[in-house]
């Protein structure tokens, strides 16, 4: 089957009759690619961890995989590297994304957060992504990492031409790859003439005092941190709003005990996590996945969203549920390339929540007129979940 097939508009839907009808499927992939695809929630989680499936592209058949290619100064990063090099460049950066230095960020994340609803006054209607699910993990990213602030907005343009390309417009992901690359250069070199207290600056001191680091591998691992870092999260953050307007009572228990926040951030991401595939992976032998042979070479997709909707692991998974158990959902993935930044990305999501519903007694999805469930707009992209536009009217008086 082609993969794209009523997956953008409808991706639970399809999925769910792709898992009952069979493990593992003969597709076209996201970028045209012959692949297969998994569903069900134990072979995804078994693949994810299974050292036979190669994030690296030299494992690819020759001629079979076409995936979009980044230049090698931005794609020598962690999710197309297998160990030994995974082991060694994750262990450099692992440190910084501790849930203890996590815990160091939530006052100052609470403080961005705090300002961008300041700005949004006491009262009226706005998109909140654009004012609020976009602005604040790009800021976290920004300040960790040590982008000056000018840049910011532009990385999101770019980071947005690569997520979901504009097909009337193919030459936009090829600006953004040359844009990112002369921003990168321009800012490691700045960082080396001037250090400063952030993460871009001890990746720079790592690179420069041994031999642990490629130059390459360390302007793709300040790319990935910066583009991980912020797609997702606004994303995860976006999706966790859109699911409390469409669940009013879940919204209101959240509200009378916010102490289940952070278990309701489990129930967002497993129910309408932003990664619906992980990383496209390749058997370095031919390998058998829910029985299925898979040989040598070819293309693999996971589907996180399918396993953490699979009624097998998580009974009635459509529901959203803010109560259920979500131990072992796979929105952060699973085995070695499990989430570096999930620290991160879970306590910005529940400030996130927490800041917005504390400021905002009454928040509804803005008028039907314009702005009824027809007009969300989702992102076109078969690999991330997440609204262009979240139209919402707020106040500050119940
Ligand atoms: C809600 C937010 C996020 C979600 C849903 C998410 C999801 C994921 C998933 C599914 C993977 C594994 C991909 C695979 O195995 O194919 C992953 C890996 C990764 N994530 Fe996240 N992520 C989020 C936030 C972040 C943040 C905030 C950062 C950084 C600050 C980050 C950095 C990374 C990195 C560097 C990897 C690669 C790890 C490796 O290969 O060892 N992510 N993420």
């Amino acid at each position: 089957m082609d993969l794209a097939d009523g997956l953008l508009e409808q991706p639970y839907d399809v999925y769910r009759r792709l898992r009952d009808s069979a493990p593992v499927h003969r597709i076209s992939g996201p970028d045209g690619t012959p692949a297969w695809l998994v569903t069900r929630y134990d072979d995804v989680r078994a693949a994810l961890a299974d050292p036979r499936l190669s994030l690296d592209k030299r494992h690819a058949t020759v001629g079979g995989y076409r995936g979009f290619a980044l230049p090698p100064a931005l794609d020598a990063n962690l999710l197309n590297m297998d160990p030994p090099d995974h082991t060694r460049v994750r262990r450099l950066v692992g440190n910084a994304f501790t849930p203890r230095r996590i815990t160091r960020l939530r006052t100052p994340v609470r403080h961005t957060a705090d300002r961008l609803l300041d700005v949004l006054g006491p009262d009226g209607t706005t998109d909140l992504i654009a004012a609020y699910a976009a602005p604040l993990p790009i800021t976290v990213i920004s300040d960790l990492l040590g982008v000056p602030g000018p840049h910011r907005r532009d990385f999101r343009v770019w980071t947005d031409a690569l997520v979901a390309p504009d097909p009337q417009r193919p030459e936009a992901a090829r600006h953004a790859v040359a844009a990112l690359l002369a921003f990168f250069t321009a800012l490691i070199a700045d960082k080396r003439a001037t250090p400063g207290d952030d993460l871009l600056s001890d990746l720079i001191a790592v690179r420069d005092e041994g031999d642990r680091l490629s130059e390459n591998e360390l302007m793709s691992l300040a790319f990935l941190i910066l583009f991980a870092g912020y797609e997702n999260t606004v994303q995860l953050i976006g999706n966790a709003v859109l699911a409390l307007l469409h669940h009013p009572d879940q919204l209101a228990a959240l509200r009378a005990d916010p102490g289940r926040l952070p278990a309701a951030v489990e129930e967002f991401a497993r129910y309408e996590g932003p990664a619906l595939l992980a990383i496209r992976r390749f058997p370095t032998e031919d390998i058998t996945l829910g029985g299925v042979t898979v040989p040598a070479g070819e293309t693999v997709w996971l589907s996180l969203s399918a396993a953490n909707r699979d009624p097998v692991r998580f009974p009635g998974p459509d529901r959203l549920d803010l109560g259920r158990d979500t131990s072992g959902h796979l929105a952060l993935g699973h085995g070695i390339h499990y989430c570096l930044g999930a620290p991160l990305a879970r306590a910005e999501t529940e400030i996130a929540l927490a800041a917005l519903l504390e400021r905002f007694p009454r928040l509804a999805l803005a008028p039907a007129d314009t702005h009824d469930d027809a007009g969300l707009r989702w992102r076109p992209s078969l690999r991330a979940r997440g609204l262009l536009t979240l139209p919402v009217s707020y106040s500050s008086t119940i």
